[in-house]
């Protein structure tokens, strides 16, 4: 576990919030992270997005895992240890898990407790024959992953939703690193990738006319106020959100509408009409692009599923042996 002493009701630590906020404000162009997004009314606004006609992914990814599961559970092998990452969707975790062969045990990695729990109940008792072991933490720290009853012939992480799209490009390869360390030489990971499109689409999914996209955006705000003693006017600030082309990510912010002053933990800050503070990253990729990340952090891709519009990808990939080369 590597949270310790004053949680926040969804994951984290206060101390630690308050910290990664307030330098986050400090510095020019300003932004906090993305991971505060999901307070308890944030991870019901994240729900009502992944619902929303303009958000392809959940979607389409879903369709992709229905229709491949089978090839992917044959790419996995029988007596797997599966380690998620983010224990968000039991419903598309189910899925895998229905068609693996004599899976281990599963093992669910989550910063909240909550949402450990809540999918480790809902997977225990559909499965009673897999061993569930939740570990809490936060995988972007240290961690171990414990031991089962059985043996595992292999280790396979699965990482759904594109999640990795919200790192930027370094804290992608590191946690790509870190995925390969844990899984070891022939383990593997089933990671749901998003893929570069029409500036269109992508726009409208992170600008729904419904607003929900603007009101999780918005939240963080609401969550500063509650849990940092900020003084944020909601009114007053606005959701951007636009697709950078050439970083290839779409973009977040959070957008002053009146020259303003704003007080967090004590600290006074200074809005001009216009200034943003810069929320979330989601990046998109091209096939060639993440195979060579996931190629230089130590993985071979071996299976790459799209949909027939080829808006979303589910890629298979393995560790390579440290003996060979790319
Ligand atoms: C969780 N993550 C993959 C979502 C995404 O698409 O980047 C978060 C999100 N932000 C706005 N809409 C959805």
């Amino acid at each position: 576990m590597t949270n310790h002493g004053a949680m926040t009701k969804h994951g984290g630590n206060r101390a630690v919030m308050r910290r990664e906020v307030l330098a986050g404000l400090r510095v020019r162009p300003r932004a906090v992270p993305p991971k505060y997004f999901y307070d308890a009314r944030g991870s019901q606004l994240f729900e009502q997005i992944t619902e929303l006609e303009e958000y392809y992914p959940t979607r389409v990814e879903l369709a992709i895992l229905d229709g491949h599961v089978d090839e992917m559970a044959a790419c996995m092998g029988p007596g797997c240890l599966l380690l998620e990452y983010g224990s968000g969707s039991s419903l598309k975790t189910g899925r895998l898990l229905e068609a693996l062969s004599e899976p281990v045990a599963y093992v669910p990695i989550d910063i909240s407790g909550e949402a450990l729990e809540a999918a480790v109940a809902k997977i225990a008792a559909r499965f009673s024959a897999i061993e569930v072991i939740p570990l809490h933490a936060d995988y972007s720290a240290a961690y171990e992953i414990p031991t089962t009853f059985q043996p595992a012939r292999r280790r396979v992480a699965y990482f759904p939703g594109s999640t990795i799209g919200n790192f930027d490009p370094q804290q992608a390869s590191e946690f790509l690193v870190e995925v390969a360390a844990v899984c070891g030489p022939g383990g593997g990971l089933l990671i749901g990738v998003d893929l570069e499109k029409d500036i269109t689409v992508l726009e409208r999914a992170y600008d729904d006319a419904a607003g929900v996209t603007a009101e999780f955006n918005l939240n963080l705000l609401r969550r500063f106020n509650r849990e940092l003693g900020a003084n944020f006017d909601l009114e007053a600030f606005q959701h951007r959100a636009f697709y950078d082309p050439d970083k290839a990510r779409i973009e977040m912010h959070l957008v002053s509408l009146r020259d303003q002053v704003v007080e967090v933990a004590g600290e006074a800050f200074a809005f001009s009409a216009g200034d943003t503070i810069h929320t979330e990253n989601s990046y998109k990729y091209s096939r060639e692009r993440f195979a060579q990340l996931a190629s230089s952090a130590g993985f071979d891709v071996e299976r790459v599923w799209v949909d027939p519009q080829e808006l979303f990808s589910v890629q298979f990939l393995t560790v390579r042996d440290a003996a060979s080369e790319p």
